[in-house]
């Protein structure tokens, strides 16, 4: 199992959001959050006007997934969260030991189906 951890645009939510429910993600956690790439204290834009800021917002999307899942996951939020410019965001990915759901004390892939 992986999780997908995507810092991505505000902008871009509401169509990757819809993406990833289509191909049937079981799951995802959303967090409003503040960040910078590598063009810390360069301009980028926000809302159409120029900012010279160290940080700006973003959305942080995670999804634990099978392995099976994992590439038209990620080629999912590639296509949905891509603009073309800088601070299109990034995607963490990592290895997940266990997922256990609460109610039933499932484990591993049962959790997540
Ligand atoms: N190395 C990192 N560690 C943690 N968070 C990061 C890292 N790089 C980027 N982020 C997060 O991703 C967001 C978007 O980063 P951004 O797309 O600007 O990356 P970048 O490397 O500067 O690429 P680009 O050149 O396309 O702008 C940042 O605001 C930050 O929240
Ligand atoms: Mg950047």
């Amino acid at each position: 199992m992986k999780k997908i951890e995507a810092i991505i645009r505000p902008s871009q939510l509401e169509d990757l959001k819809e993406a990833l429910l289509k191909i049937q993600v079981n799951g995802i956690t959303i967090t409003q959050v503040m960040g910078c790439g590598k063009q810390l204290g360069w301009k980028e834009y926000y809302r159409g006007s120029e900012v010279i800021l160290n940080v700006l917002p973003k959305v942080k999307i995670e999804i634990v997934i099978d392995d099976s899942d994992y590439e038209k996951t990620i080629d999912t939020i590639i296509e949905f969260a891509r603009t073309g410019e800088v601070g299109d965001g990034k995607i963490f990915v990592s290895t997940i030991d266990e997922v256990i759901r609460i109610r039933t004390g499932e484990k591993g892939t049962d959790a997540l189906k």
